[in-house]
């Protein structure tokens, strides 16, 4: 459990951290006024600061106490902020350098996963257009080809045969990391909201589209979010259990957000975890808070109060 802070006084002077070079830069604009808006709505002695390619020179000389990272993708969820802040010595939301990483790197997620023995969809990793024919045969058809490090569904693909497995690959390869591909699970798709230590309700992503992509995160207005999910309170739980789990593997801490599907035989899989999830007022982990009662506000702050809890990180669960 996470410092509970009282007084707005005691978070000290804050640096919002926003935008960033990775992909995902408009979406952690976005997220980054939301939150910069809340903490100031808090009473919080909150800045904004749009980050480009170096986010450690704003940061220099202004007499920040702590830093609201809402920085998406590469740059600012995947370890190297988290490793500049520790040098600097300030303390920041969300996990730290190591959990961040792994989290990032959707392939290393997933051998973490199996080691521990949690469900996650088979893959394989494409080198090349030389892996098709392999993985036609390990994996079979469908599968979804996807960059091992971009988030909001870019770079992805479903391919149900050999000339769309070849066509997804070229698309996943314009990103500077692995691509791979992976068993398609045709079943439901959940998300949960960790927080401190502790699942919030889950939420059901339904949309008319192949998956959830781009368009259907943040254009489509055919996407459905159904929160509560309307599960049974034990299947509920243990999908929350699952959840806690696969973020304690990783050693994921302060809040995150799990993707998951459920299969048609009832069966979980884990597919990524997201460390600096969208906050925008439309964002998934605002919209479980709301349903655990948590207003938008209440939730920026209990998220700023991740910020204490530094050392000895990932030894806890989440
Ligand atoms: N194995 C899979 N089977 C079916 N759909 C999948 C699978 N993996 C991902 N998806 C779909 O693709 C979307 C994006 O995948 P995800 O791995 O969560 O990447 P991102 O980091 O871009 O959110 C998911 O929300 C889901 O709709
Ligand atoms: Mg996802």
């Amino acid at each position: 459990m996470n410092k509970r802070i009282q007084n707005p006084a005691e978070f000290g002077r804050v640096a919002v951290l926003m935008g960033g070079a990775a992909a995902e830069r408009e979406i952690s604009l976005k997220s980054g006024q939301a939150v910069l808006a809340a903490l100031l709505n808090n009473n919080i002695d909150a800045v904004g600061i749009d980050v480009g390619e170096n986010p450690i020179e704003p940061l220099l000389g202004q007499g920040f106490d702590r830093v609201f990272n809402i920085i998406h993708g590469r740059g600012g969820e995947d370890g190297v902020l988290q490793g500049a802040l520790e040098a600097l010595g300030l303390p920041y939301t969300g996990s730290g350098v190591l959990a961040s990483a792994l989290s990032m790197d959707k392939l290393r997620t997933k051998l973490c996963w199996l080691g521990a023995g949690l469900p996650t969809p088979r893959w394989m990793k494409l080198r090349g257009p030389e892996d098709a024919d392999r993985c036609a045969d390990f994996l079979g058809f469908p599968v979804i080809v996807k960059p091992a490090q971009e988030g909001s569904s870019i770079g992805m693909g479903r391919a149900e045969n050999k000339n769309e497995l070849l066509e997804a690959w070229e698309r996943a390869s314009h990103y500077n990391c692995a691509v791979f591909a992976e068993t398609w699970i045709v079943g439901q798709e959940y998300t949960a909201s960790i927080l401190d230590g502790e699942a919030l309700p889950l939420i059901r992503l339904e949309t008319p589209r192949a998956f959830y992509d781009f368009d259907a995160k943040y254009r489509a207005e055919t996407t459905r979010y159904h929160c509560p999910t309307g599960l049974p309170l034990e299947k509920e739980t243990a999908l929350q259990q699952l959840a806690l789990q696969a973020c304690d593997t990783l050693g994921v801490t302060g809040w995150a957000r799990v993707d998951f599907l459920v299969d048609q035989n009832d069966q979980p899989w884990l597919i990524e975890v997201n460390t600096v999830p969208g906050m925008t007022d439309h964002s998934l982990v605002p919209m479980a808070a709301r349903a655990a009662g948590l207003s938008f506000e209440e939730l920026t702050w209990r998220i700023l109060e991740t910020s204490f809890r530094r050392g000895g990180e990932g030894d806890a669960a989440v």
